[in-house]
Order: C-alpha cells, then structure tokens, then sequence
C-alpha cells in the first residue's frame, strides 16, 4: 500500500492507459478522481475501482475549460480534503500532413494534451503549496521527438516535456515532483487499429520486440507518484522497450 491516505487526480481515466492508472493507483490505496469529459467512460472505470476494492469518484470535466476543472477540483477537497497527485493523462490525435492539417485540427490537439495540462496543473498546485507535497506526472509521446503526419500532436507532446520541465523548476521549492511518461507503442484498443504492417514495422524498431501493455504505463506512473522516487524531478521517462522514435 504505497499509496495509502494519498489523493490522486487522472485525467482521461475514462480511456485506456488512464484507467490501467487509476486500478494501479488505487490498488496501492490511493482515492482517486476519475476525470474524464466521456463521464459514460469515467463512471465505468470507478465500478472496476471499486469492484477491485479501491477508491474512486468521477468527473466529466473538460480539462482545456478552467471553469471545470475549478468544478471537479472542489468535488475532490469535499470528498477527501486534500490531493497529492495529478496524472495528465488525457490526449488524442488529429492526424494529418502538413498541407491538410487544419486550423481545428492544430487547435484541439494543442489545446487537450498542452493548455489541458497547463490548466489542471494551475488550479492543483496551490493545494500541493500549502502542503509542501505533491506529485505531478504528464503524459507525453515518444512522437515529442517527431512523427509523420502528427505536426500537432508532436509539438503538443514536446510542449507537455517543456511544461514538466518548467513546472519542476518552480515547484520544486515547495517539494512537488514534475515528471513526464514518454510511451511507444502501447497495446490499446486504438493502437489495434493501427494498418498491420505499420504496427510491425514499429515492432521491428523497439529493441524488446514487442508492444508495451498498459500495465507497463500504469507501473511507471506509480513509481513517479510514490516516495520511492522522491528525489527524481524534471524527468522524461521512456516507456517505449529501448525505441528512441518513431
Ligand atoms: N495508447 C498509446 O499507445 C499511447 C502512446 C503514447 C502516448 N499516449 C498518450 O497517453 C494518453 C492516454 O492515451 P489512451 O490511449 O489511453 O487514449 P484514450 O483515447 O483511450 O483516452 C483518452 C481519454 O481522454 C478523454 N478526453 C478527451 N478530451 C478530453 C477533455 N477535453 N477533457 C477530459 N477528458 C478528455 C477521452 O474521453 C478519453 O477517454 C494520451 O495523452 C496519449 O496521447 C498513448
């Protein structure tokens, strides 16, 4: 119980690597608010918390809205008084070469991974300060070192190491931890999806072989919120079997 009397915030718990997050986390007897603009999707993952034996209440606010965010951050002070992580977790993809990319796909990209993480950390933080504790993990891509056809996502993801590395340096006086998860290739739903030979082709790159499971994220993640990694900030953490790109 690495975890006990902490509060975690994960948002996109709704979607697949947040809700391995959540289970891992609260296994480890975390309380966890499950963030997720799906609330559908939030709420399913608090029964399997739960079914599980763990903690968890949802929230179906848009991150990239601050005025939400303020809204779900309160529902967790009211239920548990306090929090102690935060797992920027949502993200998507507007996938697109450069001469297609629209103005909408550039700025719903930006906006949910960069201005959605920015947002969260804003209006968590002070509760981290007066504590002098907390822990703070943005999920990033192994694409931030670049990727064809995702010039958006890219920059969001290279934007979301920028941010830890800012965010670690201003934090860290009040002893709050900034790190970032870089994954590769993960096996999700969404990454099933994937044209076969382009997911071999990646296979083929990663020096272990194989696809990471969402179990691989979940365990990186529980690292970096636990004490165990207390004196580790402003770190990129690759979760990507040995791959350094796409
Ligand atoms: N799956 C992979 O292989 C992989 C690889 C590298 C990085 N990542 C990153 O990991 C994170 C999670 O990916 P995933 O595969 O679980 O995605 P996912 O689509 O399964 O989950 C993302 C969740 O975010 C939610 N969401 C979208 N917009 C939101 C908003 N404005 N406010 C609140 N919630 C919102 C969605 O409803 C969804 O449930 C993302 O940041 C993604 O970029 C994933």
């Amino acid at each position: 119980m690495r975890l006990q009397n902490k509060v975690a915030i994960i948002t996109g718990a709704g979607g697949d690597l947040g809700r391995g997050m959540a289970l891992r986390l609260s296994e480890e007897g975390a309380g966890v608010m499950v963030n997720d603009k799906n609330l559908q999707r939030a709420q399913e993952t608090v029964r399997l918390v739960v079914e599980n034996g763990g903690r968890a209440i949802s929230h179906g606010a848009d991150i990239t809205r601050a005025v939400e965010v303020k809204e779900m951050v309160d529902q967790v002070l009211k239920e548990w008084g306090q929090i102690d992580i935060l797992v920027n977790n949502a993200g998507d993809i507007r996938d697109a070469l450069l001469q297609n990319m629209t103005d909408e796909d550039w700025d719903f990209v930006i906006d949910l991974s960069l201005k959605g993480s920015f947002v969260c950390a804003r209006a968590i933080a002070p509760y981290m300060i007066e504590r002098r504790y907390g822990k703070i993990v943005n999920i990033s891509s192994l694409a931030y070192k670049g990727n064809f056809g995702q010039s958006n996502y890219v920059s969001a993801k290279a934007g979301v190491v920028g941010l830890t590395q800012a965010l670690g340096l201003e934090l860290a006086r009040y002893n709050i931890n900034v790190n970032c998860v870089a994954p590769g290739l993960i096996d999700t739903p969404k990454t099933a999806t994937l044209d076969s030979k382009v997911r071999e082709r990646l296979i083929q790159k990663t020096p272990l072989r194989r696809m990471g499971d969402i179990k691989d994220i979940a365990n990186a993640v529980l690292f970096l919120v636990s004490d165990e990694s207390k004196y580790i900030t402003r770190q990129i953490i690759h979760v990507s079997g040995g791959m350094e790109g796409f």
